[in-house]
């Protein structure tokens, strides 16, 4: 089928919006018809070219909510109507890591989705007989995409399309780090830097695992006020001296949870250097640019306080992602905030120069 999708062509320039021919879904895949789509900061990396494992042509995208229109071969977990959203993390639930409850970072697809390619290391998107290739397993900037089955979480159909699709990454991280790999307990005191939309959705984690204190850290004043709406009890303006506002917080001691979500590094360390001596957990969800390091002094580490780092917020998201969707219908999660900015496919690059300059939390593409 012919159909429309945004389509990086060369490092560095505008995506082109076009026609490309997009074949039917293979054994165990499906062919998705797009609703919405958030615009992230990894869309724009690798649109940028300074992402090293970037590739080129290919379809950008992955924070999807659709409908099932076709399933493949094989495929029972899902079928036409089902409402999904897609995870650049899938969940095969048979390898080694799926049968973990430690980790999320599912085996099956990785290395053919690294390429840029579906399962049996091609394409279903071309345009002319060339291929264009996946972005993430999932490329979402497209009127329809084909996914493999097991990056699809079904989701309740009662979700709104443009919330749900912030749950396919961002939202999710944020929940994740908290919930799943801080694991907060209720009561305790939290210290999230950088409230982007990560960090958001840290502070409603935090929020939901009932801790006490929850302290806000950014350098924008709009962004601070959102994490007071999503539950924030104190919001402090970032910079050289955090490490020490958050000591002078907490008699001295530090925060039992930090999270970072901002990619920088010297945060990264003030995250590190603001837990709690004795069991201070230091959660990093920011991505760092390539080459950059952690500073951290050992001591830091030997007084008791340790560091995770969490990929997707250690979501399985097949299992996990229908169950954020569901707190988000119960009233749990107050998504409406985070949608700043409803674009048409067409105005893609707009959500680029939008995110750009940090002109509200998402933008998302509509389609139809
Ligand atoms: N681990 C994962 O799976 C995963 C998933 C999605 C995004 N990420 C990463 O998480 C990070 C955050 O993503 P986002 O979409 O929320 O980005 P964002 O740019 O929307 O948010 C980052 C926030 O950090 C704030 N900030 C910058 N410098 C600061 C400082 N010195 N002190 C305090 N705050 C500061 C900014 O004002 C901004 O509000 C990025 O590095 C992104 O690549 C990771
Ligand atoms: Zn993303
Ligand atoms: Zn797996």
């Amino acid at each position: 089928m012919k159909i429309n999708a945004a389509v990086l062509e060369e490092f560095g320039a505008p995506l082109v919006v076009r026609r490309v021919e997009l074949e039917q879904p293979r054994a165990g895949e499906v062919l998705v018809r797009l609703e919405a789509c958030g615009v992230c900061h990894t869309d724009m990396y690798t649109a940028s070219g300074v992402d090293p494992s970037g590739y080129a042509p290919t379809v950008l995208g992955h924070e999807g909510a659709g409908v099932v229109e076709q399933v493949g071969e094989g495929v029972t977990s899902l079928k036409p109507g089902d409402h999904v959203v897609t995870l650049f993390s899938p969940q095969c639930g048979e390898c080694i890591h799926c049968r973990s409850d430690k980790t999320n970072l599912c085996l099956a697809i990785r290395e053919q989705q690294n390429q840029g390619y579906l399962p049996d290391g091609t394409t279903r998107f071309s345009r002319d007989g060339e291929p264009i290739r996946h972005f993430m397993g999932t490329s979402t900037f497209s009127e329809y995409t084909v996914m493999p089955a097991i990056a699809l979480a079904k989701i309740d159909p009662a979700a709104k399309f443009e919330h749900a699709c912030l749950f396919a990454c961002g939202l999710s991280t944020g929940l994740g780090a908290a919930m799943n790999t801080a694991k907060v307990e209720p009561g305790s005191t939290c210290v999230v830097f950088g409230v982007g939309m990560v960090g958001l959705g840290a502070v409603a984690g935090c929020r939901l695992q009932q801790a006490e204190r929850i302290v806000a850290i950014d350098l924008s004043e709009e962004r601070l006020e959102l994490a007071r709406g999503q539950g924030a009890t104190d919001m402090l303006t970032g910079g050289p001296d955090a490490v020490e506002q958050v000591l002078e917080m907490t008699d001295g001691f530090g925060a039992d949870y930090t999270f970072e979500a901002t990619g920088n590094v010297n945060v990264m360390r003030q995250a590190v250097e603001a837990a709690r001596m004795g069991w201070g957990l230091c959660t990093v969800a920011g991505v760092a640019g390539k080459g950059e390091t952690l500073d951290i002094v050992p001591r830091l580490l030997i007084t008791g306080r340790r560091v995770a780092g969490s990929s997707f917020g250690g979501v399985k998201g097949r299992t996990q992602v229908p169950k954020f969707v569901d707190l988000y219908l119960q009233g749990e999660i107050d998504v409406e905030p985070f949608v700043s900015h409803h674009l048409t496919l067409d105005e893609v690059n707009r959500g680029f120069e939008l995110m750009e300059a940090q002109d509200g939390i998402r933008s998302v593409i509509h389609f139809d």
